[in-house]
């Protein structure tokens, strides 16, 4: 158990966000700039002129040495003030992807602009993007004091100042009596503070996450999760977000850009990437449990072609008559499996494993030989080795073409919206 109060930690974290002003005060030189900017209008004095940066990938492709392509010509537009979440399965190339922006890795073809300049041949230091990494990558032989001044001295700030604003950091932070201590002597927690103070402690165009919560406990990364979330909503700064869990990717995104084999596979909100995934895999990464994905033979009922699971007949949407292949893929999310209750079309399912969540359960089912989740509500009575009548929702049903693995209404978008659906 780490050795922070859940208490505390919301307290340490809601100063600190009530204080980034305060890390943001205008320097001198700028103040001239800021005069301009509504008095008390906290947004404004985030950046030197109050601006929100927009970040555009174009192209963007990596490779190592002589190693295979890393990434494969990434595009990626990112509004002012979007908060943007990458995901992928490992080694996909998100953390190149972020190192890459802040100039920690050389881009070696295809271009990055922050607003409209162009960042290629920017150093690091000159790109005023705060990072906090996987590892926190904090310097151990430093002082917690001297980590979090690091960016400052870096950029050539004032001794006084740099005194001033780290202790500032650390008091909003409840870390001053770590400031001498080095990060091995710290907790996990209150690693991640030095980092994320070190991000805050500065001017920043961008925020650059890379699985920030990942090793924290589940209650203190729920709780980050939200204050990360205030901390965007307040301040807005544009923020590229990598993680690998699925409710930070839903609950923060503005949009996920969900990425494989170093590229991007698809990028939209949260709702679209759930309820119009555009390939199987994009289908099947995001949700818990996953997607039930059925490779199923069309074939002809009634003049219609659809596919059979068990008793149920599922018709092929008229929107995508003109598709040729002999399967499809046939995508239900678990919520789109459901227990018969008065409907007529209803087919038999065994049983096979429950796992009760509490308020909920997920169940496993055969239905004529293929294998469905369901997730139900929580209900005692439920045992394995039964079998019970199931019917599909099928206003929720997804269609892969069984070759490309494409969505069909991608496929077909010119001739259909999700009115159309059956
Ligand atoms: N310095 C390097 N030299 C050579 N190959 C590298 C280097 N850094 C990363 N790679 C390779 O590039 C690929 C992408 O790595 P990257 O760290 O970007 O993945 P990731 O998506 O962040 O994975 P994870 O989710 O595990 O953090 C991997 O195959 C990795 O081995
Ligand atoms: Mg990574």
């Amino acid at each position: 158990m780490l050795p922070v109060t859940r208490r505390a930690l919301r307290v340490s974290i809601l100063n600190l966000i009530s204080s980034v002003g305060l890390f943001h005060r205008p320097d001198p030189a700028t103040q001239s700039v800021e005069k301009s900017a509504a008095a008390g209008d906290a947004t404004a004095a985030l950046n030197r002129n109050g601006e929100r940066f927009t970040l555009s990938l174009r192209a963007v492709a990596k490779r190592y040495d002589n190693a295979r392509q890393t990434l494969a010509g990434v595009d990626l537009e990112v509004n002012a003030g979007e908060f943007v979440v990458l995901v992928g399965p490992s080694g996909c190339g998100k953390s190149t992807l972020l190192r890459m922006v802040a100039g920690l890795e050389s881009v070696s073809e295809g271009e990055i602009l922050i607003g409209d300049q162009s960042v290629n041949n920017l150093p690091p230091s000159k790109r005023d993007i705060a990072m906090v990494f996987q590892d926190y990558a904090l310097y151990p032989h430093k002082t917690v004091f001297e980590n979090i001044a690091f960016g400052l001295r870096v950029r050539g700030a004032a001794k006084a100042e740099i005194e001033r604003r780290v202790n500032e950091v650390a008091a909003q932070l409840q870390i001053t009596e770590f400031l001498p201590r080095k990060p091995a002597a710290l907790s996990g927690g209150q690693r991640q503070r030095v980092a994320i103070g070190r991000a805050l402690a500065r001017h920043a165009r961008l925020f650059l996450f890379d699985e920030p919560l990942s090793n924290l406990d589940v209650k203190l990364r729920n709780e980050m999760r939200v204050e990360i979330k205030k901390l965007h909503q307040q301040f807005g700064i544009t923020t590229l977000y990598v993680t690998h869990d699925q409710i930070e990717a839903m609950t923060l995104a503005d949009r996920i850009a969900v990425m494989a084999n170093g590229k991007v596979e698809q990028y939209g909100t949260p709702d679209e990437i759930y309820n119009q995934p555009a390939t199987t895999f994009v289908a099947g990464f995001i949700g818990s449990p996953e997607m039930n994905l059925l490779t199923l033979p069309l074939r002809p009922h009634k003049g219609i072609r659809g596919v059979s699971l068990g008793d149920l007949f599922l018709p092929l949407p008229a929107a995508f008559s003109d598709y040729q292949g002999d399967e499809v893929i046939l995508g239900l999310r678990p919520e789109a499996v459901l227990r018969a209750q008065h409907q007529t079309e209803t087919t038999i399912a065994c049983i096979l494993l429950i796992e009760p969540l509490g308020a909920e359960t997920i169940v496993t089912l055969t239905v004529h030989g293929q294998q469905l989740t369901g997730r139900w509500a929580a209900d005692r009575n439920l045992a394995t080795a039964t079998t019970l009548p199931v019917t599909i929702d099928n206003q929720h049903l997804h269609w892969f073409d069984a070759q490309t693995r494409v969505n069909l209404a991608t496929q077909f978008s010119n001739t259909t919206s999700m009115e159309t659906l059956p």
